[in-house]
């Protein structure tokens, strides 16, 4: 008896164990494709380049422009762009690879990390803001 309830335990905590792990690696993909496609300019933390780079972190655009976001990281951006008061003009690259449920799980990590407490997206949402993106200038 004692040691069947050992046994049943001991597989338990294993699976929850194995569960929660599952979850932990779909939840870090956000993590993972910044550190692949965005960390190289906008840094670890999220502070980007003073005067050249915006910040991730506690960036008001994030916010005033949560709608335009994931085609910003699809198809990059150009042109003047103020951000926390200080205005930017230069060349963002966009990421034509990345699929909606990546991007989606992108803008959340950016939107719930490095200070930003920021309301996420559903995949519906980004799908649906994909739609409509702008034509990228001069292409
Ligand atoms: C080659 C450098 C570079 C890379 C790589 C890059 N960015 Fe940017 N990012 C920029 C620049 C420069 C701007 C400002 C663009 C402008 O001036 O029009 C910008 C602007 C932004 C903005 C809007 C302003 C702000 O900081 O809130 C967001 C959000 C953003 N990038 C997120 C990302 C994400 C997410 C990735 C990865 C998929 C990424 N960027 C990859 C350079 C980069």
């Amino acid at each position: 008896m004692k040691k069947s309830r050992f046994i049943v335990g001991f597989f338990g905590a294993l699976a929850l164990i194995t569960l929660t792990q599952c979850f932990t690696d779909k939840q870090n993909q956000g993590q993972k494709l910044y550190v692949q496609h965005c960390l190289s300019c906008h840094m670890e933390d999220g502070s980007g380049l003073r005067g050249l780079i915006p910040p991730i972190a506690k960036a008001d655009y994030l916010q005033t422009h949560r709608d335009e976001l994931a085609c910003l990281i699809r198809n990059g951006a150009d042109g003047p762009m103020v951000v926390n008061g200080i205005e930017y003009n230069k060349e963002m690259p966009g990421v034509h690879t990345l699929r909606e449920d990546e991007i989606t799980n992108l803008l959340n990590y950016i939107q719930t990390n490095f200070g930003n407490n920021n309301k996420r997206y559903t995949m519906t949402e980004v799908e649906e803001m994909l739609d409509i993106c702008p034509v990228p200038h001069g292409k």
